[in-house]
């Protein structure tokens, strides 16, 4: 693999999408050819299972399976072939989710995601992770703005909790992978102190 697989995180509310925005051109404007894509989605199957996963009810062990169906076809389809062109790839979201809002929210066995992440994976791995933290009550008040909520936004304050409480506990554990972003400081702040955090990432891994 070539090209840098990065990966944005975090509890819904963080502030992950407003940062989306502006990070492909920043990366454009290094001269990289970059891919956007998301999970669950990113390709015309994945989005149809994106909308299954959001909207309908069904088991825990339904929920895990389809996140790694649609991951499986992301992977396939756009992930493997752009890094192997030299592409980077930016998947707004990937499988540290599914430890923390599978494993974590709802309790599902890590060791079942483990299994099913060694199966669709078969050790690719994002080199870099971006992870959106926001204390609950700010990402509660960011959420009370929607109108409709899905499946996960509708869930209570213990849920996403743990959610959070994974996500921390993996980035402790794999600090060279994580870049914690302290999402309630001011846009402006964030996108500053995540352009020094991704030259200086960038600059070791050249
Ligand atoms: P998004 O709204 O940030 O795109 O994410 C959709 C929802 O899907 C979000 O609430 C988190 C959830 N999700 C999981 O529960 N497990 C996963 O593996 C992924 C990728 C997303």
């Amino acid at each position: 693999m070539k090209g840098l697989f990065i990966t944005l995180e975090g509890v819904d509310g963080a502030g992950k999408s407003t940062h989306m925005k502006w990070l492909p051109d920043f990366f454009r404007e290094m001269g990289q050819e970059i891919v956007i894509t998301r999970e669950p989605g990113g390709t015309p199957l994945g989005e149809q299972l994106r909308e299954i996963l959001l909207h309908q009810p069904m088991t825990q062990e339904t929920e895990a399976l389809l996140m790694f169906a649609s991951r499986q076809e992301n992977i396939n389809q756009l992930i493997k072939p752009a890094l192997s062109s030299g592409k980077w790839v930016l998947c707004d979201r990937f499988t540290d989710s599914t430890y923390a809002y599978q494993g974590g929210g709802r309790h599902f066995s890590n060791d079942k995601i483990a299994r099913l992440e060694s199966w669709v994976q078969e050790g690719l791995n994002p080199d870099l992770t971006l992870l959106f933290d926001v204390p609950l009550a700010v990402s509660r008040e960011r959420l009370g703005k929607h109108e409709s909520q899905d499946r996960f936004e509708q869930e209570n304050d213990a849920f996403f909790e743990a959610v959070r409480s994974v996500y921390f506990e993996r980035a402790r554990r794999d600090p060279k992978r994580f870049i914690v972003v302290d999402s309630t400081l001011p846009f402006e702040q964030v996108r500053i102190g995540l352009e020094a955090g991704l030259l200086e990432f960038i600059g070791q891994h050249k």
